[in-house]
């Protein structure tokens, strides 16, 4: 199953309104693998961010992202990286559909309440940077025959 990183930034922590966030993920069938509440250091915001060095918004960017704790999460299922994507929403909560996690908990476009990786690459770098190998566990649900159509051995 392809994972991927999720970060629920500061600003969701501190409005209390992880536990609706991590609701839709597990209600969609996307499985935590891993999970801690952490306080970001200013070199694993510069290097989680390195993407976007250089660019107007980076440096309140990484103000922002290791002003106040973060829950990060690991999650994992078929196409996890494209969902959680979607699932999130346009950048800007301004912008963000309504249905979306963006467009139904925010207003701001730089407090846009969560992270998540852009492909597959990212997904293997940033879930390197977050979680120790053992802190990322394989675990089977006891749902999941019922989350996939396993049918044909491969989940559909
Ligand atoms: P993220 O990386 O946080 O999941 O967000 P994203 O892919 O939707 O957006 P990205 O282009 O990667 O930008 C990273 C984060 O930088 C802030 N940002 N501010 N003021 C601006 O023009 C601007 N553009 C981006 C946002 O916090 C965005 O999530
Ligand atoms: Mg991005």
């Amino acid at each position: 199953m392809e994972r991927t990183l999720i970060i629920l930034k500061p600003d969701a922590v501190q409005r209390g309104i992880c536990g609706q966030i991590i609701g839709r993920f597990e209600k969609k069938g996307l499985q935590i693998v891993g999970a801690k509440l952490m306080k970001i250091s200013q070199t694993l915001a510069e290097t989680h961010y390195a993407p976007h060095k250089g660019k107007p918004f980076y440096d309140g960017l990484v103000k922002f992202m290791t002003s106040s704790p973060v829950v990060v999460l690991a999650l994992a299922g078929k196409d996890s990286i494209a969902i959680s994507r979607k699932m999130m929403g346009a950048t800007f909560g301004s912008k963000a559909e309504p249905g979306t996690i963006r467009g139904d908990f925010g207003v701001s476009n730089s407090f846009n309440l969560i992270h998540g990786s852009d492909s597959i690459e990212s997904a293997q770098r940033e879930l390197g940077l977050f979680f120790k190998a053992d802190e990322l566990l394989e675990w089977k649900p006891v749902i999941q025959s019922w989350v996939y159509d396993f049918a044909k051995g491969q989940p559909e």
